[in-house]
């Protein structure tokens, strides 16, 4: 009884370490640190190295979650805020030139820390602000959105978009610690959830069937936000990660693993202007279409299909791709980071937990692919 009780009230609290060449950095998973006692700021202090620091942040997360943490680190250092407009369309070197501009105001030099406080959009730029700023400069994430928890706000890919491409422009940048706040998520909309366990979901795709099996049993309790299974998720996700990124930081081979669905989804974001659907929807549809690829070649089952299909609906993913011409779709993906000479590389799947990357398909297959939709 009282074991149950001591249960009932520890909050969720774990950490785990990236491996990179450049250092090694901690995640700190944690349920509460937006509570006075284990603030973000006592967390994320330590790995401040000078005085100065810029905490970049949007106009929709800044009300909710900036003041306590300017606040308490202002204690310490010299902070000061850049709030950029909140969107995917604002992911472009405008929002850097915002960025470099505080920076600059400031006549803040090489000490500097920037902080990203927010979801992927504000990490990947605060990172590529961090990556060339003085041609390098330190960075923590504070993530605030699920997918960004499990996925934008490690490994040290940073970057903005062109209008022709999405991520096109960007570094390789590790931050000095990541602080995921499973709090955060209580302001979150659902549809932002939704597009978090996504990402969650790939990891069982890619890499591990019995995760697959966790998720079908835990996703009624994390889209119900509790909290402690959230962080578990969260966890084992960033694990996930982290090992691949220590085996393969710059992306020449196993890394490109996690891209799974993402040149499908990518297709989406372009095509439909960004912001229109959230990179987590994208991905969801996209996934669908790499497993119905890989069912036509024959490494999938028809039931392994529906099985994906169906934990996709149960965290409210789209399942299928907006209408998009074919000939269209195949120019946008000739845009894709993945093509290699010319020849189109594709994230399917072997079976459930276990997937490769390969232009070894017939282009007829794909074509069938690209022609079903929604609509
Ligand atoms: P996002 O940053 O646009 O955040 C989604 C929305 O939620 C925004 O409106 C944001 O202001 C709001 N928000 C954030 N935290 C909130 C909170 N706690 N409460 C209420 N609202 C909150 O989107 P995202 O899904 O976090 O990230 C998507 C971006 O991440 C894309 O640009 C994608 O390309 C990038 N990404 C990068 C990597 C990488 O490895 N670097 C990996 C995956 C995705
Ligand atoms: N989101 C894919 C990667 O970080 O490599």
């Amino acid at each position: 009884m009282l074991k149950e009780c001591l249960m009932a009230t520890s909050l969720f609290h774990d950490s785990l370490t990236v491996r990179t060449q450049s250092h090694d950095y901690p995640i700190i998973i944690t349920e509460d640190a937006t509570s006075k006692d284990s603030s973000m700021a006592k967390q994320v202090a330590p790995y401040i190295k000078g005085c100065q620091v810029l905490i970049v942040t949007n106009d929709t997360v800044a009300p909710l979650y900036l003041q306590a943490l300017e606040d308490e680190l202002a204690e310490q250092f010299t902070v000061k805020v850049c709030v950029l407009p909140d969107g995917e369309q604002y992911k472009n070197q405008t929002s850097i030139d915002q960025i470099y501009d505080a920076l600059m105001a400031e006549h803040f030099n090489r000490d500097v820390t920037l902080i990203a406080l927010g979801g992927g959009v504000v990490g990947d730029m605060t990172g590529f602000a961090a990556a060339s700023f003085m041609r390098g400069v330190n960075f923590i994430q504070i993530p605030t959105t699920l997918l960004s928890q499990v996925d934008s706000s490690v490994g040290g890919k940073t970057g903005i978009n062109h209008a022709q491409g999405k991520n096109m422009i960007g570094a390789f940048w590790q931050p000095q610690m990541v602080l995921a706040d499973m709090s955060t998520l209580k302001t979150l909309p659902a549809r932002e959830l939704s597009a978090g366990v996504a990402e969650i979901i790939k990891y069982a795709l890619i890499m591990d069937e019995a995760f697959l099996t966790w998720l079908e049993e835990n996703l009624t309790a994390m889209m119900a936000l509790d909290l402690a299974v959230l962080g578990e998720a969260v966890k084992r996700c960033c694990q996930y990660k982290a090992d691949v990124v220590a085996q393969d930081e710059r992306e020449s081979g196993v890394r490109a693993l996690l891209n799974f669905g993402h040149t499908f989804g990518h297709v989406i974001e372009t095509h439909q202007g960004y912001g229109n659907w959230l990179h987590g929807e994208a991905v969801a549809a996209g996934m669908m279409q790499a497993a119905k690829l890989s069912q036509k070649i024959g490494w999938l089952t028809l039931d392994e299909v529906e099985r994906i299909e169906r934990v996709l609906m149960l965290g409210n993913l789209p399942t299928k791709p907006p209408a998009i011409d074919v000939q269209t779709a195949l120019d946008l993906m000739g845009h894709d980071k993945k093509v290699k000479h010319g020849q189109i590389r594709l994230i399917l799947l072997k079976s459930i937990g276990s997937a490769v990357v390969t232009n070894d398909f017939d282009n007829d297959l794909l074509l069938e692919v690209l022609s079903q939709h929604s609509a």
